[in-house]
């Protein structure tokens, strides 16, 4: 495709010059994966979406399907949905579907339609099992990242289907893992078809010099590095944890720590009822708490995480449940902690009701003291890694309240380990003695 053709898309959006590059460069190098870095205002939603209805109409397979992945519905639905309605109201036959995001393209000279699907990546069950020929996560920084591997890679099997990361950095979390990835398979496999891309507002000039200026002078030095100028260096602004847990990483507490058969395992849980449940996994040895395995999942009744547990073939101390577990349910006029009783075959214990202040201050003491378990461990990790204040839009100013998203249940179950550990008369089991494996090992 010649660059002409890329740069007048029909539909109502113009490509700027930076934004037809990136649409050529796909094109030309037949990128299937692109990670793009860029600065605030950059104009990414409006690329995204103007390469996802190009695609639409190059694309030779029949009836091709897209999806834009924001982090919140909310998100997709005050942006992507205005601008993307905007593109298509002069294209005759566009069918809308208001309640679900989701627009059809007919395809006149192929007689089939295009089908794009807006959507947040706290909620994507309506593309699970479906093919996509295309898909950009925008925002990719603010995502949860599960989204990937467990719904948006299987869906582009079927076609070989692209996608686009783009975003601004958020200090060193999954959009930069992404990013690494991107710079590496560019250089050393090729042929994978990956791209990375970055551009601060320096080089691109979309932003005028005096409105950059103004942004400076309200910005923090490390808030205008990270938004402005593409830095994932910059510590997270409005991180409970990223500076604590980059002390630890940089001391090798993150690595390959394994359970260790010879101590049992304590677990810590939020157990969600319509939201998710997390749990972690820890090993008390000596001063140091082995932080061995961590499993979030959302959707299921204790009996899934029954057998969970017992598929780990740990051997078990203390389950550790969150206060309301002893509340009544109306339901079934049982507190979930019999439920638990039962189902388990013992007593779970139940963390203290504590401020949430006193919480997040006794996770900060107690991470010198954890060795994490990386791989098993990682979606924990992500969680307590991107935590973070709630932003206040009004007042340009962080909330002293965390904000409620997909890092909340791994960082509220770590919350109540820190709180139980520091609060309760938690026994140090030093080892196992041999016949005391029987008393913990409770599964029937
Ligand atoms: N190609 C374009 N032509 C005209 N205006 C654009 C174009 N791309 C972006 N914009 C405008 O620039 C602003 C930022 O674009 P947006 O895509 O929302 O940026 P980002 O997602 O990077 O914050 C919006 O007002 C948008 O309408
Ligand atoms: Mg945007």
């Amino acid at each position: 495709m010649t660059e002409r053709q890329v740069t007048t898309v029909s539909f109502g959006y113009t490509p700027r010059p930076i934004q037809a590059f990136l649409h050529q460069t796909k094109r030309q190098r037949k990128i299937r994966f692109m990670v793009a870095v860029c600065h605030r205002r950059f104009g990414k939603t409006r690329y995204a979406l103007g390469e996802i209805a190009t695609d639409g109409f190059e694309c030779p397979h029949h009836n091709p399907q897209y999806a834009y992945i924001a982090p919140t519905y909310g998100q997709a639905e005050r942006v992507a949905w205005t601008y993307l309605k905007e593109m298509f109201k002069d294209y005759p036959g566009v069918e809308k579907n208001e309640a679900k995001l989701r627009l059809t393209i007919p395809r006149y000279d192929r007689g089939d339609k295009i089908t794009i699907w807006l959507l947040g990546a706290e909620n994507p069950d309506s593309i699970r099992g479906i093919y996509l020929d295309g898909v950009v996560l925008d925002e990719y920084a603010q995502c949860d990242p599960s989204i990937w591997g467990q719904v948006v890679r299987p869906a582009l099997s079927d076609r070989k289907g692209w996608a686009i990361f783009i975003g601004t950095p958020k200090g060193t979390n999954n959009f930069y893992t992404m990013y690494q990835t991107a710079q590496l398979n560019m250089t050393k496999h090729p042929e994978l078809k990956w791209y990375a891309f970055n551009a601060p507002a320096s080089r691109t000039g979309i932003i005028d010099a005096d409105e950059l200026k103004a942004a400076k002078a309200e910005m923090s030095e490390e808030e205008y590095a990270q938004e402005f100028e593409c830095s994932f260096s910059a510590a997270l602004v409005g991180s409970y944890y990223g500076k604590y847990l980059t002390e630890i990483e940089e001391k090798g507490y993150i690595g390959d720590f394994p359970y260790d058969p010879s101590y049992p395992v304590y677990t810590y849980w939020d157990l969600g009822v319509s939201d998710s449940t997390a749990i972690w996994f820890v090993q008390m040895i000596g001063e140091v708490y082995k932080v061995i395995d961590y499993y979030e999942m959302s959707g299921m009744g204790l009996e899934h995480y029954y057998d969970v547990l017992k598929a780990r073939g740990y051997t078990y101390a203390d389950h550790w449940l969150p206060h309301d577990v002893s509340v009544q349910e109306f339901s079934t006029g049982n507190t979930r902690a019999k439920t638990f009783h039962k189902l388990f075959g013992r007593v779970p214990r139940i963390m203290k009701k504590t401020k949430v202040e006193d919480g997040i201050n006794a996770v900060r003491m107690i991470l010198k003291k954890c060795r994490f378990n990386r791989i098993p461990t990682q979606r924990g990790l992500d969680a307590l890694r991107n935590y973070e204040r709630k932003w206040d839009a009004k007042n340009n100013i962080f909330q002293e309240k965390p904000l409620h998203n997909w890092t909340s249940h791994g960082s509220d179950a770590f919350r109540g380990f820190a709180m139980s550990v520091k609060l309760s008369d938690t026994v140090k089991v030093k080892t196992l003695p041999r016949d005391a494996i029987i008393d913990y090992n409770h599964w029937r």
